[in-house]
């Protein structure tokens, strides 16, 4: 009986090691312990043991069974690290850093806002913010439009439902809310905050109701440009542009101001600028921005004195100024998300 269990518990330990899946460990265990199990039957012949060897038998046969119990939770342990194993492919060290993934670059419109903003920063502006959402009087009243300005027109301008209402956007009266249709708005909201003098430039997203091709799009973005200060004159607003355009057109590049209309400047032009280094466009006059002497009505709906201060203001696109200094020939190509064309500008 000795040896016969001796013998049991060594083929179990030899057996085991070659196990390699939990089905086959457990057909091995049935082996050794299941109802025809080897160890199974060897304590059913205790029975025949006579009576003073049934102790020591008794110890003989539960030591076996602990060691074949010990070698079977081994066993499993083993197998079933093995298992996890093969499910989480080779061993992988959490700590090392992972490979590189793609990099973004900078959208070409946040490029430009940012070069911009850096040359006006030169000659002291700093930023201003506005909001997208805005009442028609920061829009249009406030800016010494007309009640019948065609800009207020419904076909131009995105008006939000009547029962809308923004956060901090009160309405006066039965005024209406919109979407900008530009970043005037924000000489308004900062001449309400601050004391003159000031110089901000206010860069943001506009909104006007355009069928979108190669120049149009119906979402777009502005620049505004804001001097107040005392004895300014087209002479400072002239000196700032000049600067301006060199700065990014280059050294050989000169302004020219057209007499035109806006209804919060007065004179109002359009600025043209003409340089040698603009390949096919060079030494031609082009056409960027809406200026002018910020029109005593303006100061007056922003509370400044208007005997005590003068201004200059000027607004330009960006997706224009970012096409004359890329060769971008069709505004679309900003909104599609196209990264073969956006990675050419990163
Ligand atoms: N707000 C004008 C527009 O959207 C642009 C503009 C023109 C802004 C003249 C100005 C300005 O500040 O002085 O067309």
């Amino acid at each position: 009986m000795q040896n016969l269990l001796t013998a049991i518990v060594s083929e179990a330990k030899q057996g085991a090691d070659a196990l390699l899946s939990r089905p086959d460990f457990d057909t091995f265990k049935a082996r050794f312990v299941g109802p025809k199990g080897a160890l199974t039957s060897a304590m059913k012949q205790m029975g025949s043991v006579p009576k003073e060897e049934k102790p020591m038998m008794g110890r003989l046969i539960n030591e076996a069974k602990q060691s074949l119990e010990a070698i079977f939770a081994q066993t499993l342990e083993r197998i079933e690290a093995q298992e996890m194993q093969a499910k989480l492919g080779p061993a992988i060290d959490p700590t090392l850093p992972t490979t590189a993934g793609p990099v973004g670059t900078r959208h070409l419109i946040s490029q430009v806002r940012h070069t911009v903003c850096e040359v006006f920063r030169k000659i002291g502006f700093s930023v201003a913010e506005g909001q997208e959402v805005e009442s028609e009087w920061f829009c249009f009243d406030a800016l010494n439009h007309p009640e019948n300005h065609p800009a207020r027109a419904e076909q131009d301008t995105y008006y939000m439902p009547d029962d809308a209402s923004f956060a901090g956007l009160k309405k006066k009266g039965d005024e209406r809310l919109l979407l900008r249709t530009h970043t005037s708005t924000v000489q308004i909201r900062t001449m309400l905050a601050e004391e003159p003098p000031l110089r901000i430039i206010a860069p943001g997203r506009c909104f006007r109701r355009d069928t979108a091709d190669a120049t149009h799009s119906a979402n777009f973005h502005q620049l505004e440009v804001l001097c107040v200060d005392k004895d300014v004159t087209v002479r400072d607003l002239k000196a700032a542009l000049d600067f301006f355009v060199q700065e990014l057109f280059g050294k050989g590049a000169k302004t020219r101001l057209r007499p035109s209309f806006f209804p919060f400047t007065e004179p109002s032009f359009e600025m043209d600028f003409m340089s040698p280094n603009m390949g096919k466009l060079s030494n031609q006059w082009i056409e960027i921005m809406g200026c002018g002497m910020v029109d005593p009505e303006v100061f007056k709906s922003a509370g400044y004195d208007p005997s005590v201060w003068q201004g200059y203001a000027a607004g330009m696109g960006i997706e224009r100024i970012a096409m004359l200094l890329h060769g971008v020939d069709d505004i679309r190509n900003f909104y599609q998300n196209d990264v073969r064309f956006l990675r050419q500008f990163s």
